[in-house]
């Protein structure tokens, strides 16, 4: 056994003792609900079960590529909705893995969150894997090319979907090149750089998973652990190595382990008190007011 006991006393212990120095922070919708962006799964919340409006086979079809290819609107409808800006703050969560790379304590965090919520808080770049990608970039699903931001950022507020606009051969999908085909430009559909249903993760993931290994402190926040491979991080820690779940509910093998600990509830909450546990509650507020 690492912890003597699996409560949050112990595991602020640990830290303190100067034991867990590479801590890796694993985290999914449910650190930016408080920030007043929905999650996936919740029952009534969640983004899944508000999509019927829009017509679609089943919930994640707004995700799927195969989905997008023929029917693009839908997704833009949401990405109006989720779209970064000064609209959202980050959360005490945000904030509190914000504080630990900055006490030199966060190994890496994995995130598959799209919001840019991490970094707003202040998680430097290079101590964040975007597992499935984010809005900070995208590019034509034909020829690759990149969109250029502000044009996006006009295509989203007007819930347009935006063409690619390259010179040259069209490429429109479906026969819906005609106007492009015309005015000589690919055409082809643009989508942010967020991994959807039947696309690859970002190397970066890949390269990086082996962080898990290395940790010696897991957090895992906010997360359903529903979608894979992300889901199966946890899982690649050391056996010995101390797992801490905030979140509503019990999720993946979390309770398994000798060393698991799970505060169940609101993650802010869970995080505050841990927190006051380190004696940096105050510091967490001050950062967060800011
Ligand atoms: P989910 O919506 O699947 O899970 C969110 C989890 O957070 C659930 O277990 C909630 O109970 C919990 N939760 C919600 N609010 C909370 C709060 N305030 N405090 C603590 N826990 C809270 O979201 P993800 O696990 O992030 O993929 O979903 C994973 C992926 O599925 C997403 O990245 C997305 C989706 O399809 C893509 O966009 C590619
Ligand atoms: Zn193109």
């Amino acid at each position: 056994l690492t912890l003597p006991e699996r409560s949050l006393p112990a595991v602020a212990d640990f830290i303190k003792s100067g034991k867990a120095r590479r801590i890796v922070v694993m985290t999914g919708a449910g650190i930016s609900t408080a920030a007043g962006i929905p999650d996936f799964r919740s029952p009534e919340t969640g983004l899944y079960a508000n999509l019927a409006a829009l017509d679609l086979p089943e919930p994640e079809a707004v995700f799927d590529l195969s989905f997008f290819r023929q029917n693009p609107k839908p997704f833009y409808v949401l990405a109006k909705e989720l779209y970064p800006g000064a609209r959202y703050r980050p959360t005490v969560s945000h904030v509190f893995i914000a504080l630990l790379a900055r006490k030199g304590l966060l190994h890496m965090l994995f995130t598959q969150n799209i919001d840019c919520l991490e970094r707003a808080a202040g998680v430097p770049a290079d101590r964040i894997v975007e597992a499935h990608g984010s809005f900070a970039s995208q590019r034509c699903i034909e020829c690759k090319e990149v969109f250029e931001e502000g044009r996006m950022r006009e295509f989203v507020a007007r819930g347009e979907v935006p063409k690619c606009e390259r010179e040259g051969q069209a490429q429109g999908v479906d026969g819906e090149a005609g106007a492009e085909a015309e005015k000589g430009v690919c055409g082809g559909l643009v989508k942010p750089d967020i991994v959807f249903f039947g696309e690859a993760l970002p190397r970066a993931f890949f390269d990086s998973s082996g962080m898990a290994k290395e940790a010696d402190l897991i957090l895992v926040m906010g997360t359903s652990l529903q979608v894979h491979p992300f889901a199966g991080l946890p899982n690649m820690a050391e056996e010995e190595t101390p797992r801490v779940l905030f979140n509503l509910e019990q999720v993946g093998s979390f309770g398994t382990r000798a060393d698991d600990v799970m505060v169940l509830g609101d993650c802010d909450a869970g995080v505050r008190r841990l927190a006051e546990e380190l004696g940096w509650r105050d510091e967490l507020e001050k950062a967060w007011r800011e």
